[in-house]
């Protein structure tokens, strides 16, 4: 990229709490991440990284401090944020069409009740091109694979030319080589509209070849760094707390040793 970037931060937070059934998730949270981050969001089971995004997304309020996503408060129903949910293909009713799916990223629910325009079909055709998932546009989503469903999913989300994609865990349930798909296109839609990406995964690995940060959960409070910093043993291995190795290759990439899971609760 020449020069500063002009756009604002795609997000801001100052000395942000959130509480949730009145106990506090996580607190303190003061960072930035810049337009054209790719950002793994990381942390033990239920430390809050798909509460940061409802924070985002304008679907839960700030116990304390200023949030601002796009340069402006959280609002719901921002269309500059494209969001997959946690497991939103597994919720997915039987009947449903991969390219009404992808309708629904550019008219919300509105489609049911009119015709599509033949601008807002060559829209959805695009995106559907874009992720790779043209072939199968007229299938079902109950007949395809994990990673083909992850991709018609992140069609959805980006049909509406977001700005700052929100995933919750896309790489989910995939197998290693789906998983290096999902994170190629991710990488393929970053470099074509230099959109903002932050990525919830469990394992950053398959991650790695794309993140330029992470957001880290950690005793309760999230942190931002660039992702040189964040993968570091010490950090990953408290972070997970079971060992974590770091490998650098003569290439200058980063992986991680172990096998991470969870501590499970
Ligand atoms: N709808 C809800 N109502 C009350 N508490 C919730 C709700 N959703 C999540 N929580 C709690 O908030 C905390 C953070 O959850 P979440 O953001 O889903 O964690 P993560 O995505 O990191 O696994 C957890 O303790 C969880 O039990
Ligand atoms: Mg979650």
């Amino acid at each position: 990229m020449t020069g500063p970037d002009a756009r604002p931060p795609a997000l801001v937070l100052e000395d942000v709490g959130v509480a949730r059934g009145g106990r506090t998730v996580w607190s303190q949270g003061t960072f930035t991440v810049r337009a054209g981050a790719v950002v793994g969001v990381i942390g033990p089971n239920g430390a809050g990284k798909t509460t940061l995004f409802q924070l985002a997304l304008g679907l839960l309020p700030a116990a304390t401090g200023r949030i601002e996503v796009l340069g402006s408060a959280p609002r719901r129903g921002n269309r500059r944020i494209g969001y997959v949910p946690q497991n939103y293909t597994a919720a997915l009713g039987e009947a449903v069409r991969c390219r009404d799916l992808v309708t629904l990223g550019l008219t919300g629910g509105r489609f049911g009740l009119r015709r599509t325009s033949p601008a807002e079909r060559a829209r959805v055709d695009d995106a559907l091109r874009r992720v790779g998932a043209a072939d199968y546009a007229e299938r079902r989503m109950s007949e395809l694979s994990g990673g083909q469903q992850q991709r018609v999913a992140i069609a959805q989300a980006i049909v509406d030319e977001a700005d700052l994609l929100l995933l919750d865990e896309p790489l989910a349930n995939l197998d290693l080589r789906n998983q290096q798909e999902i994170v190629r296109l991710l990488g393929d839609l970053h470099r074509e509209r230099d959109v903002t990406i932050m990525v919830v995964a469990h394992d950053l690995n398959p991650l790695l070849p794309v993140l330029t940060d992470a957001v880290y959960l950690l005793d309760g409070h999230p942190h931002h760094d660039e992702i040189g910093e964040v993968v570091q043993e010490e950090l990953l291995t408290h972070l997970y707390g079971t060992p974590v190795g770091v490998v650098r290759t003569a290439q200058g990439d980063l992986f991680t040793r172990a096998a991470w899971r969870e501590p499970q609760r």
